[in-house]
Parts: structure tokens; sequence; C-alpha cells
């Protein structure tokens, strides 16, 4: 069944007999192409990124048919600072409008939205809205939504290094016990699983500092489309090719 959405009532309808089959259950996306798409219609990029945003709640609609129950988008990297003064601010200010114009909205959906990424850089307003939406939807499951926001993987892990190290040197953790396990709580996706999809859209085939430590048994995913014209179905048809993967973590299928 498709999830309807009705553009009046503003409000996403998600069905209830999702079917998990044996799809990915947290798909990560790296939104990327909105400058280029907007370029390519002679817009400024932040024309590009006002698209962009509005494609997101699709996605989100797209997640329980498909079995997903968590969706982590990239929407700011640590590093997207470089760019023009306009372009950050206006960024900026989208993400406010976003979270403003959306809130209700992913709420009465049976959203749960959290944000990874560092908020020290962020203005106080911006952290505002995101901390009381994080709050508003606390209680929701049906689809956990993780907006990386000023989010790079490397300083993710340094963030997480330096309060491991604070607890060593306070006596709360025992160094000769840290392990694998150890690190990974205290990175700002401690309570989520590790991504089992990733999907870079707009045809660059890197991954520019995104869940560097979560996705290292992720499967990737890089697609031509430029993320204002990512559909639903295109998502769609990504979560299905996942079930036909063979994952082996390293190990020899028996
Ligand atoms: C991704 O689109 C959105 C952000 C990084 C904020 P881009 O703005 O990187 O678009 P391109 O890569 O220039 O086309
Ligand atoms: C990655 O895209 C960051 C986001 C999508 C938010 P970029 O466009 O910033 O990455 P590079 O510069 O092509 O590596
Ligand atoms: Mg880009």
């Amino acid at each position: 069944m498709k999830p309807a959405l009705n553009p009046q009532q503003n409000e996403i309808s998600i069905p209830a007999e999702a079917n998990p089959m044996s799809g990915p259950r947290h798909v990560a996306i790296i939104m990327d192409g909105n400058g280029r798409w907007a370029q390519m219609r002679n817009r400024p990029r932040l024309f590009g990124h006002h698209a962009g945003a509005r494609r997101v709640r699709q996605i989100v609609e797209a997640c329980p048919p498909n079995g997903v129950n968590y969706l982590t988008i990239f929407a700011f990297s640590t590093e997207n600072w470089k760019r023009t003064q306009v372009e950050v601010s206006g960024l900026m200010k989208l993400f406010q409008r976003y979270i403003t114009k959306e809130a209700r909205t992913l709420a009465d959906a049976g959203v749960r939205v959290r944000f990874i990424g560092d908020r020290v850089r962020l203005n106080d307003k911006l952290v505002e809205l995101m901390d009381s939406l994080e709050s508003m939807t606390e209680k929701n499951d049906k689809v956990h939504l993780t907006i990386a926001l000023n989010y790079g993987g490397r300083d993710e892990v340094a963030r997480a290094t330096k309060r491991l190290a604070q607890d060593v040197a306070s006596g709360k953790l025992d160094p000769e016990i840290v392990d694998e396990e150890t690190l990974p709580k205290y990175l700002d996706t401690y309570v989520l699983p590790d991504p089992d999809l990733v999907i870079r859209t707009s045809g660059e085939a890197r991954i520019s500092n995104f869940l560097l430590w979560q996705s290292a048994y992720s499967e990737y995913e890089f697609v031509e489309t430029l993320w204002p014209d990512f559909t639903a179905e295109e998502f769609g048809a990504l979560t299905s090719k996942y079930g036909n993967r063979d994952r082996r973590f390293g190990g020899v299928k028996v």
C-alpha cells in the first residue's frame, strides 16, 4: 500500500501493515546534489536546498512500507562551514524553518526525531528548536528519524574520545576494559543500530565523513539522481535490492 499524503491537511498517513521483509532496518542517506540541481535551472544554490528539504517528507513516509525503522539523513557537515556566508546562513535559516514547519506533522505521524552532530557552533534559536522537537517526539517509535547537523564522523569520534578520556581520568572508567563495545557508547549515535544501507545521491562515490565508525559493515549505494529528484520509488527499489545482498561481516556463509 502506498502511503498517502494529503497536502491540504499537512499530514503524513503511515499504513499500519508495514512489511519488514529482509530489507534494511536502518538506512542512512547522504543527501547530495542540491547545488547542481539548482545550477541546472539557473537558480541560486539555496533554491536547490529548499527543494531538497521538501523531499525529506516523502522519504520518511516511504520508510514503514519498506520495513525501515531508522532513517538517518546528512543535512550539514562539519566541513560545510567552508561554503559562502550566504549559503551557510541560508541553510541555517532553512533548518529553523523546516523544524518549525514540520514539527507537528512529524510528531503526529509517530516519527521520533533525533539530531546528531556538535550543537556548540549552532545558533541558540536553532538548538532550542532541535531540543524541543526531540522532546516533543520522544515517545514515538514508528520511524526513528535522525538528522545529522554540523556532523562529521571524525569530529564525533574525537568528541567521544575526549569524554571517554575524561571518564578514565576521573576514575569512572577502567582503561583495561575499553574495547570496541565501549567507544560507541560515547558516540552521538549511541542509541541507534548501525546503518545497514548507506545511500548517496548525485553520483559522488565517497562518504565525506559520514558515520565513519558506524558504517564499517554497511552496504553502499551510489546513485546518479540529484537529491531533489530522489523519489520514494527509487528509495523502495534500493531497499528491495538490499534484500538480495549477501552480508558476510568478514565470515563465510554456511
Ligand atoms: C547537499 O547538496 C546539501 C548540503 C551539503 C548542505 P550540495 O549543496 O552539496 O549540492 P552539490 O553537491 O553542490 O550539487
Ligand atoms: C556531504 O556532501 C554533506 C552533506 C550531504 C550534508 P558535500 O557536498 O558537502 O560533500 P563533498 O564536498 O562533495 O565531499
Ligand atoms: Mg555536494
